[in-house]
């Protein structure tokens, strides 16, 4: 936990914000959980957001109930990607080149978690990894150079269970043909969605660009990412937890994810999150992290092997 919080003791909070419009926000799986909580907020203070979700009928609800909340002439719209194809993914961005002028920032927020039995997206990878890293490393990559122009930002929205998993790349065997666990692999691609942020930004400083990268998390947040595909006894605990004070309203949850898309003078090599018990909930602030996430040479090769699994060299 950290002593000392430099929003104030009751940390980030959305009040800070200061009246968006002009900004454009892209956010992934944005049509439910933390995604949609930090569109409403963003929305709330003028700003446009392009929702990047997979579910065309998920997406139009979520865009109607914003655009009751806040007028019909709301900036909200999405554009269909799936993370677990990536020729959907690079659809995808071509169609935010296309049609999106900037980014402020692009926020990787969709994810899937404790699946009970192992799976693959429609390239062959093992589905959390498929989908959280992956996917998001080849978005990043194509949308790269849009973010680049518009001096923007990317915010890699990761999880405390970046610890709770094998702590380390499982380099020879990424499906877990052999160790299939629906926790540890969820954690693996959590940590590499973080040792992607953490090395994107040192090849960043080399090339001498200005995309900032932030990490966060938004601790336990009572949001549908335990779905039916969970191992029943995660779907029973996840249901009693969320009934507890352990865990936090879906749009607390929001709330790092927003400061890191929006706040100045943040720091990079910085974690964000809830800063109070066990890093679960409280105060939104600079979190403690472990030093493996920083291992140069675990980094280095998890980017090369990102690059090889999803065609695309991502050259700054
Ligand atoms: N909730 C927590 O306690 C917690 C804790 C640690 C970290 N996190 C992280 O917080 C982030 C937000 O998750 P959440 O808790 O808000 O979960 P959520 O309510 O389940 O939202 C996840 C979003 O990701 C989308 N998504 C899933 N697979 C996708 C795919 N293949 N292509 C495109 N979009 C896809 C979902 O779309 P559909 O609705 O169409 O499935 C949904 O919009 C995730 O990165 C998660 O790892 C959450």
């Amino acid at each position: 936990m950290s002593t000392k919080n430099k929003f104030g003791k009751e940390g980030w909070t959305p009040e800070r914000l200061g009246n968006l419009s002009g900004k454009t926000y892209l956010i992934t799986g944005a049509n439910t959980g933390a995604g949609f909580e930090a569109s409403k907020i963003l929305l709330s203070k003028g700003a446009e957001v392009v929702m990047l979700n997979r579910n065309a009928t998920k997406s139009n609800k979520a865009i109607a109930d914003l655009k009751e909340q806040f007028g019909a002439e709301t900036k909200v719209s999405f554009i269909k990607m799936d993370l677990s194809e990536l020729s959907s993914v690079r659809n995808a961005a071509k169609e935010v080149f296309n049609t999106v002028p900037k980014i402020d920032a692009l926020i990787c927020n969709a994810a899937i978690a404790q699946v009970a039995k192992q799976t693959f997206t429609s390239d062959g990878f093992e589905s959390n990894l498929g989908i959280n890293h992956y996917g998001h490393f080849l978005l990043v990559n194509l949308l790269f150079d849009k973010v680049e122009q518009s001096k923007g930002r990317v915010v890699v929205v990761a999880s405390e269970g970046y610890k709770m998993g094998l702590k380390t790349i499982q380099f020879d065997d990424m499906n877990f043909d052999k160790n299939y666990h629906p926790n540890n692999t969820y954690c693996h691609s959590k940590l590499a969605q973080m040792m992607f942020a953490y090395e994107l930004q040192d090849r960043i400083k080399a090339a001498s660009k200005n995309t900032k990268v932030y990490v966060c998390h938004p601790g336990a947040s009572k949001t549908s990412l335990i779905r039916d595909t969970a191992p029943r006894m995660t779907r029973i605990i996840f249901s009693i937890m969320v009934k507890l004070p352990i865990v936090q309203s879906a749009e607390k949850g929001a709330f790092p994810e927003v400061m890191c898309a929006t706040e100045d003078e943040l720091d990079q090599q910085a974690y964000y999150g809830p800063t109070g018990r066990m890093q679960w909930t409280g105060p939104v602030g600079a979190c403690t992290m472990e030093s493996f996430v920083k291992d140069k040479t675990i980094m280095e090769k998890l980017w090369t092997v990102s690059e090889e699994q999803t065609g695309q060299k991502f050259e700054l």
